[in-house]
């Protein structure tokens, strides 16, 4: 690693700054050395804001029928292979009572863009979450709505919405989203904070097309819009859509990635996702080390794990609710980190159960 690099990080590290230039020359000078100096500095970072607590969220994959038209993803509304399906309200209210046995006390709700979930229904599953477990944090990631939806979902007790703008780059991301708008995406990242969500925004690392410029935009847009939460993982390809046969994003850079974005922002909540488990087999360790502290193990029912196919060679679609619950403690405490079942709030969230 040449001295350059190494100053760009010791800058990154004290000032939590670089200019658009420094991080370009940095994402394009990729090495293991750079790699590992960035994770034991993203490391400090993270345990000076969050200690060494993980924290797990149950993530509910509620249906997997969606409208929309994403290039990458492999229940886009065209792929007419996968085999759709839609947990009921109650089959979602039993997941969540699986997991507050096992000790979760938030979910994630995520699901396809289900037309069949209307506003009304989705306020309804709120209510009687909240009326059943008023402690339960509840983050909803199922896409793009108006205002007054957003509104409604959060004063029926959702506190997060998780919407990663995939991309920053306005021209990318017209290419990869058929008939959808660039616009509307950011505007409903502005209104989910300004109704004031705990936001999570994201990115996909290695999307094809995507070069270390637009990962640059991607991490400028992170600097100023000061998400909650920042999800990346790796492009993945699924054989039935029309990226099927590009290939795949690197655990390496999407780890490298994790810890720019610990420095760039020591706050945020930045989990190891499935897609980094599933491209690398011990690439959730790696993205704890590398400066993560969120994981989302499954709490879907097992019958339907596998339909919520993303892309190909999703990890933890054979697992019970429980054993993805040890299987992922036990891999946490191999990195050196502690569980936390708690509700796992933004450090500077000033938690108001409902
Ligand atoms: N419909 C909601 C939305 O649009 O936010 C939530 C569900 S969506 C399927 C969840 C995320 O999966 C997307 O934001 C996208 O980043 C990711 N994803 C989809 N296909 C992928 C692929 N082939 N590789 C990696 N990530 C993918
Ligand atoms: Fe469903 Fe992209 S294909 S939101």
């Amino acid at each position: 690693m040449g001295t350059e690099i190494r100053d760009l990080i010791e800058k990154l590290y004290q000032t939590s700054l670089l200019e658009e230039k420094e991080l370009l020359y940095l994402l394009q000078n990729y090495s293991k050395e750079a790699a590992l100096l960035l994770a034991q500095r993203a490391n400090e970072i993270r345990l000076k804001h969050y200690g060494d607590k993980v924290y797990l969220r149950g993530l509910i994959e509620f249906s997997n029928y969606c409208h929309r038209h994403c290039k990458y993803c492999g229940i886009r509304s065209e792929n007419d292979k996968v085999s759709r399906y839609r947990l009921s309200e109650d089959e979602i209210i039993n997941c969540i009572d699986m997991g507050y046995q096992l000790g979760y006390r938030t979910v994630v709700l995520q699901g396809g863009e289900d037309i069949y979930y209307t506003d009304d229904r989705i306020v309804a599953l709120l209510e009687r979450i909240k009326e059943k477990w008023p402690q339960i944090a509840i983050t909803l990631s199922i896409g793009e709505k108006s205002y007054a939806a957003y509104k409604r979902f959060f004063e029926a007790g959702a506190e997060r919405y998780l919407l990663r703008h995939e991309t920053a780059c306005e021209t990318l991301y017209k290419s990869l989203h058929p008939h959808m708008s660039y616009d509307n995406r950011m505007r409903c990242l502005r209104d989910l904070k300004e109704i004031g969500y705990q936001v999570g925004t994201g990115f996909i690392v290695g999307l094809p097309g995507q070069n270390a410029q637009h990962l640059v935009e991607d991490l400028m847009f992170i600097k100023s819009f000061k998400p909650h939460m920042v999800g990346i993982g790796p492009f993945m390809p699924q054989k039935d859509t029309p990226l099927g046969n590009m290939p795949a994003g690197t655990a390496d850079m999407t780890t490298y990635l994790i810890s720019i974005l610990r420095l760039l922002q020591g706050d945020l909540l930045l989990p190891a996702t499935t897609s980094l488990g599933s491209i690398d087999p011990l690439g959730r360790e790696k993205g704890l080390k590398a400066g993560a502290n969120v994981v989302m193990p499954n709490l879907s029912p097992i019958e339907v794990r596998d339909k919520y196919a993303l892309y190909d060679g999703k990890i933890c679609t054979g697992d019970e609710a429980a054993q993805c619950r040890k299987c992922i403690e036990k891999r946490i405490e191999k990195s050196g980190y502690k569980v936390d079942m708690g509700r796992g709030d933004h450090k500077n969230f000033i938690a108001s159960i409902k």
